[in-house]
């Protein structure tokens, strides 16, 4: 008798793509990258990064550097460091960065995301931003990178080795390490208490499970959807506030793996252009916004019905419980409920698994998508 043992299969633990193996390992990176930073208190302590408190309240802006995914993680962040810190943040596209007289200081952190730590379009605004004397703390998930190694503070994300081009794990790692270290320098900075810090830490600990409940109950719905939608050549995705990012990141991972026109934007510049676009049939993904927060669910309720009018097939990622977009919504993708700063986590779920579902009913490579590297080491 004889023994077949695929090693790919068992490399990609019983799925059929890295990529599918990775938007599985979602709950754990989230975990992981949480796991041993923060104390029996319930305060963070990231002593690892090594970069001297008092620096870290000196700053007066913080610039985060990255590419595409990774920009994207960082663009989400935004919304919450500039909540928790009152510190400005801006995020640069390393390569417009580097071109760019930016306004750089001593008191400027500059936030480096990476997944690979070798981008080079960052490794070289890293470098630019310390010629400014910036310093530089690195958000990355490979030990040992060029940019973990150039920059002068590192805060690791764990979300173990991420094969597949298309950015999943690494991307929502990314978000809670960018949220670990807004708490850290909201506790640092005395903007919040160390009973508010806890209470965020809380919320993203319940992240890994609700993660899980996505996994475990929408995904066959969204997988469908991806198969039925195979034929379409454009796609549109619609977000407000940190559902703006998700939009651009969903848009994202269906350009790369499907090579479909799709197109990300803030669901408050419909009105300024691109409700256009929009005609019968178009499928138009809209990220909707908790319902405890009215004036932003309301708001993009409202988008939806614009777009339902001019005959857009609506797909609409939102909170359990939250019947009012049932009326206007082809397909609802349930997420569970969670706090307006925590959704990003969930809301790009369904996108990662409607895109590999889409490319794979297309016969497509879903691990190694033309004309992509994992790494782009080149400028
Ligand atoms: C994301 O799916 C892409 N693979 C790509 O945009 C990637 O995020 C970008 O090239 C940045 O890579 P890095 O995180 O390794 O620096």
């Amino acid at each position: 008798w004889e023994v077949t043992w695929d090693a790919s299969a068992a490399v990609k633990g019983g799925y059929e793509t890295f990529m599918d193996k990775e938007i599985h390992d979602q709950p754990a990176a989230v975990a992981d990258t949480l796991r041993g930073r923060v104390d029996e208190r319930g305060e963070i302590q990231l002593d690892e990064m090594r970069i001297d408190p008092a620096v870290l309240r000196s700053v007066d802006k913080i610039i985060v550097i990255a590419c595409g995914t990774a920009a994207y993680a960082g663009h989400v962040a935004k919304y919450a460091i500039e909540h928790w810190c009152r510190v400005p943040v801006e995020i640069e596209l390393a390569h417009e960065f580097r071109y760019r007289d930016a306004v750089v200081s001593e008191k400027t952190l500059t936030v480096a995301i990476s997944q690979s730590g070798e981008t080079m379009d960052t490794i070289q605004a890293i470098r630019h931003a310390r010629e400014q004397g910036s310093r530089v703390l690195a958000i990355v998930n490979t030990y040992g990178s060029t940019i973990a190694r150039e920059a002068d503070a590192v805060l690791y994300t764990h979300a173990g080795p991420e094969v597949a081009v298309a950015s999943t794990k690494a991307f929502l790692a990314q978000i809670t390490a960018c949220y670990l270290l807004g708490l850290y320098l909201a506790q640092l900075r005395g903007h919040k208490w160390p009973d508010e810090v806890a209470d965020y830490l809380a919320k993203l600990g319940e992240m890994p499970d609700k993660v899980q409940w996505i996994l475990d109950e929408q995904e066959s719905a969204v997988r469908a959807l991806g198969a039925e939608l195979a034929d379409r050549s454009s796609f549109l995705f619609l977000g407000r506030h940190v559902g703006f990012p998700v939009a651009l990141e969903g848009a994202l991972k269906l350009k790369e793996l499907a090579y479909v026109h799709a197109e990300g934007f803030a669901a408050g510049e419909l009105k300024h252009g691109p409700i256009a676009l929009v005609e019968e049939g178009l499928p138009v993904f809209v990220i909707v916004p908790t319902p405890r927060r009215p004036t932003l669910h309301d708001k993009v309720l409202s988008n939806i019905q614009e777009i339902r009018a001019r005959g857009a097939r609506t797909i609409v990622v939102a909170e359990e419980g939250d019947d009012a977009v049932d009326a206007f919504a082809d397909h609802i993708i349930r997420i569970p409920a969670t706090p307006t700063l925590m959704a990003p986590l969930l809301t790009v779920v369904p996108l990662q698994i409607f895109a590999a579902a889409l490319a794979g009913a297309k016969g497509l490579d879903i691990d190694q998508p033309r004309n992509l590297a994992k790494s782009v080491t080149v400028e």
